[in-house]
């Protein structure tokens, strides 16, 4: 092989050894590309105000006392329920008491553990979902716990 050979063999390997680097350097995977707009870099920035905004009120309606004596609590409004769940006492479910047929008030019966409505019979689990009808929509549900011996609902 001649000198003049050998050179240009060099010089197309060490072309060919650049070329992947180079390519590299133009793609939007670099980490320091900043114009890059993906929905993870923008989310934080675009999520904060978002999920203040959405964060629940909550309000008391009664004491833990009180749930416990009764077997329930009704807001001064009578528009929301609270009771412990029967499959879990630590927790609380709370709903709204307009029923879903015609807005009748339901009234919790602690002999059956449901909501009754006095209208028309329907009946509402304790979570509100529905086990007779006439109502076909279970009963709105609010996140309800207990701060200090305070029964607070989100509405
Ligand atoms: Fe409740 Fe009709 S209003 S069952």
């Amino acid at each position: 092989m001649d000198r003049r050979k050998l050179l240009s063999w060099f010089g197309l390997g060490w072309l060919a050894s650049l070329l992947p680097s180079s390519l590299l350097g133009c793609s939007d995977s670099n980490p320091s590309n900043t114009s890059s707009s993906s929905p993870a870099s923008d989310s934080p920035a675009k999520s904060a105000p978002e999920s203040v905004a959405a964060a629940p009120s909550f309000k008391s309606i009664g004491t833990v006392a009180q749930l416990d004596k009764d077997g329930s609590l009704v807001s001064s409004d009578k528009k929301i329920a609270v009771v412990r769940d029967p499959k879990d006492k630590t927790k609380l479910l709370a709903v709204n008491t307009a029923c879903t047929h015609k807005g009748c008030t339901v009234l919790w019966k602690s002999d059956k553990k449901q909501y009754v409505c006095p209208c028309h019979d329907a009946e509402f689990a304790a979570n509100g979902s529905v086990i007779a009808g006439p109502a076909k929509t279970p009963l709105p549900t609010y996140a309800a716990k207990i701060e200090k011996d305070q029964v607070v609902v989100s509405a």
